[in-house]
């Protein structure tokens, strides 16, 4: 088999659910070994954007490759080198978490160990239980969990952690560094933002079926956006100013009010949240201008 340049390479990416233009157009490349959050907000793309990949959904339109193959037309081989966390899974379960784990296992040509993932999702005191019997936050670590049993090369991760308690999430987030390490690449979906900051690499953010941002992690949305801003209270108003010497800045000010504490200074640096909110607003407000044209 070749080895392709990229993990996955998507040119163009079109699907139409009947009148709904769900994607129009989303081009983009994931490196091997990197890790590539698509991010946006509800109904955005990230899903059927995900499942094409996926082979779950067919495309309407475009050219889409994954690990060198055509996700139309990827065979089991291929399937067996990825791993997916859907966003929902039908999940019931009539086995225990061992068991359902020890099965998808043995599906696959070069299994983790079951009890390395046991221990990896936290689930060892449920290792016995129902999944049907377990809470909504445990049932997705089981996700999690046979999303990556089978070692895959390509990982595909939608929303995995919604449900998760702060603790879990954390324990998470071991686990993806761990693979990350490992050299796993990896496409991610999260609405929470702390999340794609400390695990990916680059980033897609995704609005109305298009990408309107694409960029390393911690330089989407321009310098600009990520610019230190310095709030302090003076002369009886609130200023407000963008510097990247916030330090300097703060000193002057403070001279200037011969050593006195300054009312209200705070100096806020920027989260991926903030950018990532800018970014999506300033795509819906060009399409409402778009329409009203
Ligand atoms: N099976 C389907 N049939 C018809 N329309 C669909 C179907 N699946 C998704 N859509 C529509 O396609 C658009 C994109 O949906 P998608 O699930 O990809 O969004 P998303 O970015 O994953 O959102 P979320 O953050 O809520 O998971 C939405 O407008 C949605 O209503
Ligand atoms: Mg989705």
């Amino acid at each position: 088999m070749t080895s392709p340049e990229h993990a996955v390479s998507v040119r163009d990416l079109r699907k139409s659910y009947g009148s709904v233009d769900a994607l129009h157009g989303v081009s983009f490349d994931i490196a091997h070994g990197e890790t590539f959050a698509l991010l946006g907000p509800n109904g955005a793309g990230k899903s059927t954007t995900i499942e094409i990949l996926e082979g779950y959904r067919d495309r309407s339109g475009g050219t889409a490759e994954v690990l060198g193959v055509d996700p139309g037309t990827g065979g089991t081989a291929w399937k067996a080198r990825l791993g997916i966390v859907l966003q929902s899974t039908g999940e019931s379960g009539s086995a225990t978490v061992r068991e359902q784990l020890t099965h998808f296992a043995g599906f696959y040509p070069n299994p983790r160990n079951v009890d390395e993932v046991i221990d990896a999702v936290g689930l060892r005191e449920k290792e016995k239980t129902l999944i049907r019997k377990l809470s909504g936050g445990q049932r997705r670590r089981v996700d999690v969990a046979l999303g990556i049993i089978g070692n895959p090369e390509l990982l595909f991760l939608d929303e995995p952690t919604t449900g998760f308690d702060p603790e879990a999430r954390r324990q998470f987030w071991q686990l993806i560094l761990g693979l990350k390490e490992e050299g796993t690449t990896i496409l991610l979906t999260t609405h929470y933002l702390d999340e794609a900051a400390r695990l990916s690499d680059r980033a897609g953010v995704i609005a109305g079926g298009a990408l309107v941002e694409v960029g390393a992690i911690d330089e989407i949305g321009g310098i600009e956006a990520r610019t230190p801003i310095v709030r302090w209270r003076e002369d009886d108003r609130l200023h407000e100013r963008r510097t990247t010497e916030p330090g300097r800045l703060v000193a002057e000010i403070v001279a200037r009010n011969d050593g006195a504490e300054v009312p209200d200074l705070e100096i806020v640096r920027p989260s991926l949240e903030d950018v990532y909110l800018d970014l999506v607003d300033r795509a819906s407000t060009a399409t409402t201008e778009e329409v009203a044209r």
